[in-house]
């Protein structure tokens, strides 16, 4: 009976034993894996779009090569992530379509615009940069596919983040123009960056479950925590400051107190109406739609290829 199979996959997981693609799962345990995957690849591709944006516009060879290096990385994180989701019985179209008609979420930190150049450095620094503190726990998620693709993406994100950081150093040495293009990009990105790591567990919906299949290892506060406690040293280095007037050391809890998010912005961004989610889905179906003779034409040739291969 199911309450068995329940016990034994419990079991499982209480052992730190992964989760394979053919073992018997709850069902709900499928259902909130294909969201958090699927949700997790959407946010790797739609991630392209407000650094893509400065390819073309990079200031040096040097800086276009990198840029471009990072943002062919996010879409194989995405090809990867959507691999691993498939592997519980969603197909990729049907992923696809979830993100074109709205019904899927993707990470709110790619509504925002990308208005300078200094916007790559402090993507790479603070984007990135939460991404690792919400991914490396990920390397140890309870099931195999995803775990897996995470520990090749954690290795490429520390070059993303590593990089970023390197080009704001640069700028922060430079003119006083410079030095306040950093500075405005980071009293853009600061808050946003903080919401990528979601509610309050008080207000998450889906932390209780996760964190008992240990698909979460740690709440979405603890790593939010992390973060600033991490990026409050570092910014540091840059001379410059975090926009947020409330940051304070706490002897007592040995980490830094900041200020209260603005999540009726974080609800607005999730449910649409962010500065740029329509100009993100817009170009996500555009591309779709343009890559289709693509789709076609590679489904034409695995099907000649079948073909030549039983002769
Ligand atoms: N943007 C959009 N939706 C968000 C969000 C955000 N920043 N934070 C939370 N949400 C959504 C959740 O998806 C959930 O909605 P759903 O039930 O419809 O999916 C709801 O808000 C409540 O949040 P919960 O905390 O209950 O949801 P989770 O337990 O799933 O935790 C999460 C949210 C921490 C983002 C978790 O899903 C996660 O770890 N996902 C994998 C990592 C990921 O997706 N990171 C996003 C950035 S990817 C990236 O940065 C690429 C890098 O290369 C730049």
């Amino acid at each position: 009976p199911v309450q068995n199979m329940e016990k034994i996959f419990q079991d499982k997981i209480d052992a730190e034993v992964r989760i394979e693609p053919k073992d018997w799962m709850p069902e709900k345990y499928r259902q909130t894996l294909i969201r958090q995957i699927s949700q997790h690849a959407h946010s790797e591709i739609v991630g392209m779009l407000p650094e893509g944006n400065w390819i073309s516009r990079a200031p040096s060879l040097k800086r276009k090569q990198i840029l471009i290096a990072k943002v062919q990385d996010e879409a194989g994180h995405g090809l990867y992530l959507y691999s691993a989701a498939e592997t519980l019985g969603i197909s990729r179209d049907e992923m696809i379509e979830q993100l074109h008609s709205g019904k899927a979420k993707y990470s709110s930190i790619f509504n925002y615009p990308t208005l300078t150049w200094a916007d790559m450095g402090v993507i790479g620094w603070l984007v990135d940069g939460a991404a690792i503190m919400n991914q490396v726990p990920l390397c140890r998620t309870s099931y195999g596919p995803y775990s897996r693709a995470m520990i090749r993406v954690c290795k490429e994100e520390s070059f993303h983040q590593r990089q970023g950081f390197e080009s704001l150093v640069v700028l922060s040495k430079g003119s006083e123009e410079q030095r306040a293009m950093v500075q405005d990009a980071i009293d853009r990105w600061w808050w946003p960056s903080l919401m990528m790591f979601g509610p309050h567990d008080s207000e998450s919906t889906n932390t209780e479950a996760s964190m008992k299949w240990k698909i979460k290892r740690f709440g979405n506060d603890e790593l939010r925590q992390r973060f600033v406690d991490m990026c409050t040293e570092q910014v540091k280095l840059l001379n410059m400051t975090l926009p947020d007037p409330d940051l304070k050391w706490n002897e007592e809890r040995q980490h830094y107190d900041f200020g209260k998010i603005n999540w009726e912005e974080f609800w607005n961004v999730v449910s649409g109406n962010g500065p740029c989610n329509k100009q993100r889905l817009d170009a996500r179906r555009k591309a779709w739609e343009e890559g289709g003779w693509v789709r076609e034409a590679a489904k034409a040739h695995a099907e000649k290829r079948a073909v030549r291969s039983k002769r």
